[in-house]
Order: structure tokens, then sequence, then C-alpha cells
């Protein structure tokens, strides 16, 4: 039984889904949240500033009493997991496993689609990690960078034009490519669930990362009797710039309101 809080962190909003699944498995355990909102989006940099802001998001992190860390960002994860897990003793997850196995288990013509950031699709790691667990995978990576700052500004309702017709010209090749299940590779793009759903109609499973990494989280959690049992647990929000703008979108997507204001820090300073 460990009652300390886990560490959750994104470059924005798009952590959120994953603090959104968690708050749903594993309501007594207490979180602590870090969205980069004064620096996003990462998918369109180098590796080496994704590394920099990563470290400097996990010191920050750091400075509580941790006892998990789960990257809820697909960019960190394919740029940074690796040297990350080996500057730290806390244990850490990311999003890229979780995803893979998920599609795995959920596809029956081995045709997955990918939708990410850049940086992330670049990087081949989602493709190489299916491949390593089935090598008759095939997988169709497309990059939709305009997704990041769309979710990020709350274009992210049915019915809004101008997120529905970027989002019908990023999946058009996906959808000719006949896959059957679709990974959304970056966290941000969960909250865009249902208009990525009505487009690639109901013959393709959706894989929300940020939930595939919740739940992993839990299991390791279970497996090494780490998780909070008498705690009730409530979820702290801190940012790198605005927190008014974050609240109001965090509110709605989480569906409940916070308990505590979301705090902004120098994130110069970690
Ligand atoms: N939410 C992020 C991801 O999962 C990052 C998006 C961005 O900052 O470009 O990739």
């Amino acid at each position: 039984m460990d009652e300390r809080p886990i560490g959750v962190f994104d470059s924005g909003l798009g952590g959120l889904t994953a603090i959104k699944a968690l708050r749903q498995l594993m309501p007594e355990e207490s979180l602590i949240y870090f969205g980069d909102t004064a620096r996003v989006p990462y998918g369109g940099r180098s590796p080496e500033t994704i590394l920099k802001f990563a470290r400097q998001d996990l010191h920050f992190l750091q400075t509580f009493d941790l006892k998990a860390v789960l990257v809820a960002c697909g960019t960190v994860t394919t740029t940074s997991l690796p040297i990350l897990a080996r500057e730290t003793n806390l244990p850490m997850i990311g999003v890229v496993e979780p995803s893979c196995k998920r599609a795995m288990a959920a596809t029956r013509n081995k045709r997955i689609g990918l939708i990410a950031t850049r940086a992330s699709v670049r990087s081949g790691v989602y493709e190489k990690t299916l491949k390593q667990m089935d090598p008759e995978m095939e997988v169709f990576g497309k990059a939709c960078p305009l997704f990041v700052p769309l979710v990020e500004n709350g274009r992210i309702h049915r019915g809004d034009v101008v997120i529905e017709t970027v989002a019908r010209e990023y999946l058009q090749e996906l959808k000719d490519e006949g896959i059957d299940t679709l990974i959304l590779g970056c966290t941000h793009f969960p909250l865009l669930k249902d208009i990525i759903g009505d487009i690639m109609g109901p013959r393709v499973t959706l894989i929300d990362s940020g939930e595939a990494a919740a739940e992993e989280l839990k299991q390791l959690l279970e497996e090494c009797f780490m998780l909070a049992e008498d705690a009730e647990g409530d979820a702290q929000f801190y940012v790198s710039d605005q927190a008014a703008d974050f609240e109001q979108i965090a509110e709605v997507f989480l569906g409940e309101g916070m308990t505590h204001a979301a705090r902004r820090i120098d994130i110069g300073q970690y």
C-alpha cells in the first residue's frame, strides 16, 4: 500500500485523457498533473528540444514525493522515455507499449493506422513496437499536427466545421488503406474521439493512448502492492502558462469540477 501521489505530464491538455482514465480506474489515487501549456506543441520540435523540455517537466514533478510517473505524451514517449527512465528510480510508464498491446488485441486484418505528432510518426517507435509484437502487422502512420492547437483551443465538439474539415482531410488516406484499428497515438487526440469515430465509421476500433497507459499503470501498481487503499484521491493541476483557459477545458472534459485551482509555475526554473 502506498498513498503517495502519481505524477502525470504532457505538453498541454492531452494528458487529461490519462487523468480521466486514472480517476475512473483508481479513484483513491492522488494525482499531480503538469501541462506545459507555455511551450505546447512539442510535436514539431527536434528530439533534443523535446528531451530538454521533458527533463524539466519531470524535474518539476519530482519536487513532490511521488510513487510513479505516467508520461501522458506520445511525443515524449517516442523520443525520450528510455533516457528519462534511466535518470530516475521511479516506476515510469509511457503510452506506446500499452496502446500497441491494445491495438494488437483489437485488429482482425492486421492493418493498423497510427495518428500522432510529426515527431512520433518520424521516430518509427509505434511501428517498431507493433512489428516486434507481430512481424505481419502493417502500420500506416499519419502525422496530424493541426489537431493539437485545435484541441488546445477547445475545438473538440461535433459540428465544429474547422476541426471536422481538418479531420476529414487527415483521415481519408487511412480510410483508403482499409485499416480496422486506429491508434490515437497522441494523447490530445482522444479528446476528438467523437469526430474521428464519425469519420472512420463503426468498423474501425479507436485506441485511446491515455486510457491504455492508465490501465497499464494500474496493473503495475497492483503487481508491486503500491495501490493507495484508504485515501480519497484527488487531482492537482499545474501549468506553465495561464491557468484559466486550461481549467475551463479540463472541467468540461473531465466531467468534474476541480477541487484545487490550476496553478501556474515557471518551468524554466527546473
Ligand atoms: N499530447 C502530445 C502527444 O501525446 C503532444 C502534442 C504536442 O505537444 O505536439 O504527443
